[in-house]
């Protein structure tokens, strides 16, 4: 019998009843200081039937925000919230692990401590607007970061594992993706360093490899996923040789024997067009566990696993008006409609009242 979405498989030391795993997805309805609220717990608790659920992305340091109303993973207060969240998802027998994000140049001022400028690998302003608590405004030139900084961040990364074992997760998710911080260190549009973590795609990559090292030592590589969006133009990012370059940190990947590897096959949301980018080449060079994302439907989803280009497939907008989407897809019952103006923020409406199936 060929492997489906409904097969069993086991990602490092994370045991999941089923191959659909729900893709991080940013909601911006955490409580005062970025603590996970009663609606977060409702939230998660009712789609622990995914196999595995990956949170909405997490701000991992004060200076690692870039948006309204998100949960962090550094403070005790943040830390008991999450941990009501993951009770409340292991006894419903799911499975999650928390997405660790530093933003990068994708913030303002007005988001962070002291109106501080944004940080990123270069000096160099994003096209477009953040969104704030003021609503939309320009995105400003971030300050690039002193080589001597650095490390400091690698130990964010790590005193935030450190919280999402305290808070009871199963694991936590690198977040090098999407025009983020740890992918603008990846991509050279972003990344115009003239020190050691700039230049050569080697350079380029050691801020993640730092980071990764770090996290795996403190909490273990079967319990660290990665993931990456080589050709993802969203927040304004490019690379010159795409190819080469995700090649080559999916290569340097390997040794650290990780969990998964988790990879935006595309671009998203409003970002343009995503250049032309060999997937499968990529998925082969790769020793360990894949995650696939973007667009899948169950025959896709189901292809890919049966196939060999996955072991599992993340699906983001399907699980956000589907709590029972693992069942709807068994059954080949039909799906909710997401209502996309409730995506961003707002009450529980939108976010924790899409029926399941009577
Ligand atoms: C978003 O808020 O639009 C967002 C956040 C994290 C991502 C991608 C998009 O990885």
């Amino acid at each position: 019998m060929s492997l489906d979405l409904f097969s069993p498989v086991t990602l490092g030391s994370v045991a999941l009843n089923n191959r659909m795993v729900m893709a991080p997805l940013t909601r911006n309805r955490a409580a005062e200081g970025g603590v996970p609220q009663a609606m977060n717990v409702t939230y998660y608790e009712q789609r622990a039937s995914a196999g595995l659920i990956i949170t909405e992305a997490t701000p991992i340091s004060p200076m690692a925000h870039g948006y309204p109303a998100l949960p962090g993973i550094y403070t005790e207060a943040q830390i008991a919230g999450w941990r009501k969240v993951t009770d409340a998802v292991h006894a419903k027998g799911g499975k999650i692990v928390i997405q660790l994000w530093h933003v990068g140049r994708i913030s303002h001022p007005s988001l962070l401590p002291n109106a501080a400028l944004p940080v990123a690998p270069s000096a160099i302003k994003p096209k477009g607007q953040a969104f704030t608590y003021q609503g939309l405004v320009d995105y400003v030139t971030p300050r690039a970061l002193e080589t001597s900084e650095l490390p400091a961040i690698v130990q964010d990364y790590v005193h935030a594992s450190h919280a999402a074992m305290t808070a009871g997760f199963d694991g936590v998710e690198i977040h090098a993706a999407n025009g983020y911080l740890l992918d603008q260190f990846l991509r050279d549009g972003t990344n115009q360093r003239q020190d050691q973590y700039g230049g050569s795609v080697e350079n380029r990559a050691r801020l993640l490899l730092e980071v990764t090292q770090a996290v795996v030592d403190a909490i273990g590589a079967d319990k660290v996923g990665v993931r990456l969006s080589p050709v993802n133009p969203f927040n304004d990012m490019r690379d010159s040789q795409p190819q080469y370059t995700f090649d080559y940190v999916t290569q340097v990947l390997n040794p650290f024997g990780l969990a998964y590897l988790h990879v935006v096959e595309g671009g998203i949301h409003g970002g343009g067009e995503a250049e032309p980018f060999d997937f499968g080449a990529m998925r082969k060079l790769y020793k360990g566990a894949y995650m696939a994302n973007l667009s899948y439907d169950k025959a896709r989803a189901n292809a890919a696993i049966a196939n060999g280009h996955a072991d599992c497939v993340a699906f983001g907008v399907p699980f956000i008006a589907n709590p029972d989407l693992v069942e709807r897809f068994a059954q080949n019952a039909p799906l909710n409609v997401a209502d996309s103006s409730t995506f961003y923020g707002g009450s529980e409406h939108g976010y924790i009242d899409y029926p399941t199936l009577a």
